[in-house]
């Protein structure tokens, strides 16, 4: 069995950017679904004992879309809560550095991440992401897909572009909810860790691993 992750932080802690109502069906509805149908999918067989990671890359290369979708949104919003702060911080010397080579400064990073996310057609989301080399880049993946399944790119950061994300507190209004996610929300120290692993040192964050797996790891 897979768990539901346990937010970092209250339901209300993202106030005014992320409301506590948004965070409490977003998380407790939503992302429970997704965990919850891959754990339906998955329990009483062999993949069970798998990690998320894997059963994402191998649904992802056996072409079943229904797991790799599920397998892909648990993950992704898993790592979509960490990459969120109430304390938001400036990102750390290194990170700031790769940003202005890359961006020129953190204006220029939210204005490339506010465009792509809020130009990206219907679901999906937009992330930071740097190869093994460090350089950074601003993509956005459709749907449930995520970055696992490109060689040699790690993720930094991550805003969610389905509109459960932010309906409720902007409508329509994706780039405004861009705007603000941007200012107040990304935990840099987080996006610094991956940053760092990105590039080889420490390891890139997983999703906790299964009961069905922990056993396997211990036995
Ligand atoms: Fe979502």
């Amino acid at each position: 069995m897979f768990e539901l992750p346990e937010l970092p932080y209250a339901y209300d802690a993202l106030q005014p950017v992320m409301s506590d109502k948004t965070l409490r069906f977003h998380h407790d509805k939503h992302h429970a679904a997704y965990v919850k149908n891959v754990n339906d999918m998955v329990n009483a067989s062999a993949e069970a004992s798998r990690s998320l990671e894997d059963i994402i890359s191998g649904a992802a290369r056996s072409g079943n879309r229904k797991l790799f979708n599920n397998a892909a949104q648990a993950w992704n919003h898993a790592f979509f809560w960490l990459a969120m702060t109430p304390n938001a911080e400036k990102p750390t010397t290194e990170l700031e550095s790769a940003i202005k080579g890359a961006f020129g400064d953190l204006n220029g990073l939210k204005d490339k991440f506010v465009a792509e996310g809020a130009a990206h057609f219907g679901s999906g989301w937009v992330w930071l992401v740097s190869d093994r080399a460090g350089k950074l880049e601003v993509i956005s993946t459709h749907d449930a897909d995520d970055t696992l399944t490109k060689e040699g790119v790690t993720p930094l950061t991550v805003c969610d572009l389905w509109e459960h994300a932010y309906y409720l507190d902007y409508q329509n209004d994706r780039k405004g909810f861009l705007e603000k996610w941007f200012d107040a929300l990304p935990n840099w120290l987080f996006a610094a860790r991956q940053y760092a692993a990105a590039r080889g040192s420490g390891e890139a964050w997983r999703y906790p691993a299964s009961s069905a797996e922990a056993a396997r790891r211990s036995a």
